[in-house]
């Protein structure tokens, strides 16, 4: 998995993620706008530092980075060090006031917002042999061949065992310890503030029984065999990570994204805006939609004592 994403010809270092799928930040300015609408509100917590940092974690092309730099007022955006984090070249139209690094900053006040990453963080997938013991499942790369290897021990183990027992109903597992890790990791790169990732996953209620690894290429669902020609993905178990969980639906409604329909006495009033506000509204309810992006997950970390509490208003 490592070697397919992230290897010289791996996916995400030869293609360009929104060319195969869409993710919030490419749905609707919304979200962005929704993104920025937190920003403001850890800018506030902070008292308003002279060095605000949005860390925009897994940054693909680092949309969503540049529309949280446009949207912000300018006296914010005056303070804004913006910086994206990617595992994949600098696109070269870049806006010159991001900064591109493989690492994120240490040390820096303000917003880490990781959308769509901890999906794609190589993992390991654990199953059940004959008689019960956990094993490794390796896979040929040239064409998706299983068989399983050596025992699971150590570290993993105690994952599985924590988070996601393998026994009656759950033959398979995704191994989800590099995912915590390294959340953990980007939490503690902040000074203060909030870190937060946003992801299709589950909790200790609703593990999938066979776990959710997959590919997709093109726009397509397809077997998820590591050669490098698509995007190999897997659900995250939130609950495992550090921080609270909220769905998608809920964070987004409290950060202002609003899918009612705009009055109708709009349309005979100001029919553009009408338009313009049936448009957002349309885009909010597939932000916030049951069974879509709506039950995504977002997993909100503070860090400091200013910083908790940012989605409930
Ligand atoms: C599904 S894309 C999400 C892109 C963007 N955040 C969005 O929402 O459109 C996942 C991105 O995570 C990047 N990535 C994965 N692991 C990373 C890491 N450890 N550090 C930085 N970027 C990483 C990949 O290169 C890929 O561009």
């Amino acid at each position: 998995m490592e070697d397919a994403l992230y290897g010289p010809a791996g996916f995400f270092v030869t293609q360009r993620p929104a060319d195969h799928f869409r993710t919030s930040v490419h749905v609707s300015g919304l979200f962005a706008r929704a993104v920025a609408a937190l920003l403001l509100r850890v800018d506030t917590a902070l008292g308003h530092p002279a060095d605000l940092a949005f860390v925009d974690m897994a940054a693909g092309r680092a949309e969503l980075a540049q529309a949280v730099l446009r949207l912000v007022p300018a006296p914010v955006a005056a303070r804004l060090r913006v910086h994206a984090v990617e595992r994949a070249p600098r696109p070269a139209d870049l806006d010159p006031r991001i900064g591109w690094s493989a690492q994120a900053p240490a040390g820096v006040r303000g917003l880490l917002f990781a959308n769509e990453w901890l999906d794609n963080v190589p993992l390991d997938i654990a199953r059940r042999d004959d008689r019960g013991t956990a094993r490794y499942l390796e896979v040929r790369a040239a064409d998706g061949a299983e068989r399983l290897g050596a025992p699971v021990r150590g570290p993993d183990a105690a994952w599985l065992r924590a988070w996601w027992p393998l026994g009656a109903g759950a033959d398979r597992a995704e191994i989800g310890l590099p995912r915590d890790l390294a959340w953990g990791e980007a939490v503690d790169s902040l000074a203060a503030g909030l870190a937060v990732a946003v992801d299709y996953g589950h909790t200790a209620a609703a593990r999938p029984p066979y776990g959710t690894l997959t590919g997709y290429r093109a726009g397509r669902q397809v077997p998820p065999v590591p050669d490098g020609g698509s995007d190999l993905t897997a659900h995250v178990a939130m609950d495992a990570l550090r921080g609270t969980v909220t769905t998608q639906r809920a964070a987004l409604r409290a950060l202002g994204v609003d899918a009612g329909r705009p009055p109708l006495v709009l349309a005979s009033t100001d029919p553009a805006g009408y338009v313009r506000a049936l448009a957002a509204a349309t885009e909010a309810a597939e932000l916030t939609a049951g069974g879509g992006l709506g039950d995504f997950l977002w997993v909100t970390a503070p860090v400091g004592p200013r910083c908790a509490d940012l989605l409930t208003a």
